[in-house]
């Protein structure tokens, strides 16, 4: 090989490296945005408890409170939906339903209908005999039942026990009640106390169930202990309210 070949394939190692080193670095930063981008979506690590970060921190995309149709909607005394709001993907699930009921209320969201016909799959399987109480409920049904208890206990019991129209979680389709099929402890507190009741308060958070309205929890949540009800909120934040023991309120420090 004569000077002027070997300076040419000097060259092209030089200009062969130079393009491997670029198209490398190249793909190294693709990869890292792309994995920063797949750990952003990932809810559970973007929850965090209330006590290490305040709302405005958590990541509007994955966590919102506020939208109704959100899984982590927040409704209560002081937040309120539209009367008008019904959610767009509501179903009847397979479970036992409450035959005393109308398809509407036994119907609740898309997202939530897997993960209670598991929790009713393994509640079999632990010789329990489950049924959905009551599912969605529109402002209307809501109205009705608070009128109704309003005229038999008066405002302020009722108050504790009933949400007024546009409070009630059950309009979401992620709330729902959940009963024994021989009605024992039919929506009362002693259900707390029957191998249903206790079941569902150590097992409910494993399918993305909270109790969402808690023993001695009164103050905080606005209404008295409900064994029987629980709201859809994912497995992530299920779990973790489970673990600590605490509200939505409190979580989510409101
Ligand atoms: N019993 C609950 C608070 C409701 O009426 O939504
Ligand atoms: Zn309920």
């Amino acid at each position: 090989m004569n000077h002027s070949k070997k300076t040419k394939s000097k060259k092209i190692y030089i200009i062969t490296f130079i393009i491997c080193l670029v198209m490398a670095t190249i793909l190294f930063f693709t990869y890292t945005k792309l994995s920063n981008k797949e750990q952003n979506n990932d809810v559970s690590q973007n929850i965090s408890p209330s006590s290490n970060t305040t709302l405005n921190e958590q990541p509007k995309d994955n966590i919102d409170i506020n939208d109704p149709a959100s899984q982590f909607i927040i409704v209560n005394k002081n937040r309120p939906i539209l009367l008008s709001y019904v959610p767009s993907d509501l179903v009847s699930p397979n479970v036992t339903l409450n035959n005393q009921k109308s398809n509407s209320e036994n119907s609740i969201r898309n997202i939530v209908a897997p993960n209670l016909e598991s929790l009713f799959v393994d509640a079999k399987k632990n010789n329990l005999d489950l049924m959905l109480a009551s599912g969605y409920r529109s402002a209307e049904l809501q109205g009705f039942y608070y009128n109704n208890l309003v005229q038999s206990l008066g405002q302020a019991e009722a108050d504790t026990v009933s949400a007024k129209p546009g409070t009630s979680e059950h309009q979401t389709g992620l709330a729902l009640d959940i009963a024994s099929t021989n009605r024992e402890c039919y929506l009362e507190a002693c259900f707390a106390d029957t191998k249903d009741g206790i079941w569902l308060k150590d097992n409910a958070y494993k399918y993305g169930f909270i109790l969402r309205y808690p023993l001695y929890k009164d103050k905080i949540t606005g209404y008295q202990y409900e064994p029987w009800h629980f709201r859809y909120v994912g497995k992530d934040l299920a779990q973790k309210i489970y673990s600590q023991n605490t509200t939505l309120e409190e979580f989510f420090n409101l």
